[in-house]
């Protein structure tokens, strides 16, 4: 299941994430690849361990804790430290699987990633290309999102970044331990809460049919997740 999430940060968060990003110290994305995945990235990342990542990583945790549609979909237990790339012109991804578990170097902190996302820090008409294609259960999803937004889709997908032919696309991109590891499951929940959502305002809240949906959403969330 593939989510785009509008909105997740504000236009002042974007502006002032460009401005700590325009200050930072860029290196080879490769630092971050796996074996097979190094051979086929040409782009520049801030290191996870410098300053700026940490700050604006901060900002970015923040504004997931407030989006209630991250929540419904990635339904995270870890969220891994968020990192910050960029491909200037001539620079892509092949496609690729990211690593299935993630460490974080010099400390105990290990994720199995289950979601993977990424947060555009770059308007649409500041750069030509740069599209991430993913290869979903349903077909192949060309995402180009407004500076701000955010695509969620499932770590188990073959994707690739299209070459930048003009410009630059910058962009915060991070994975999630989920409480339900299978993605067709959480479709299910995911779906499930959004007709919750549209039940609740046409019923009022001590409705049966609201008591009755709720009820089996959390349960089903009992079943399915691991802790
Ligand atoms: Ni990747």
């Amino acid at each position: 299941m593939l989510v785009c999430i509008p909105d997740v940060l504000t236009p002042d968060e974007v502006a002032y994430c460009r401005k700590v990003l325009d200050g930072a110290g860029w290196v080879d994305g490769k630092v971050t690849a796996g074996e097979q995945s190094a051979k086929a990235k040409y782009n520049l990342q801030v290191p996870e361990h410098s300053d700026e990542s940490k700050e604006l990583g901060q900002i970015v945790l923040k504004a997931l804790g407030r989006n209630p549609t991250f929540t419904s979909a990635a339904l995270p237990l870890r969220v891994y430290p968020p990192l910050f790339n960029r491909y200037d012109k001539g620079m892509n991804f092949h496609a690729h699987v990211d690593n299935a578990i993630r460490a974080l170097p010099g400390t105990g902190f290990r994720i199995r990633t289950d979601v993977s996302s990424t947060l555009f820090l770059s308007d649409p008409e500041d750069y030509d290309g740069g599209e991430l294609v993913i290869q979903d259960t349903y077909g192949t999803q060309t995402v180009k999102l407004p500076a701000g937004h955010m695509v969620v889709y499932p770590s188990t997908s073959l994707h690739s970044v299209n070459p930048v032919t003009r410009g630059s696309r910058w962009a915060s991109f991070f994975w999630s331990q989920s409480l339900v590891k299978d993605d067709s499951k959480r479709a299910l929940l995911y779906n499930f809460d959004l007709s919750i959502i549209e039940t609740r305002k046409a019923l009022p809240d001590d409705h049966p049919a609201v008591l009755g949906l709720t009820a089996t959403y959390h349960n089903l969330v009992r079943q399915w997740a691991e802790i």
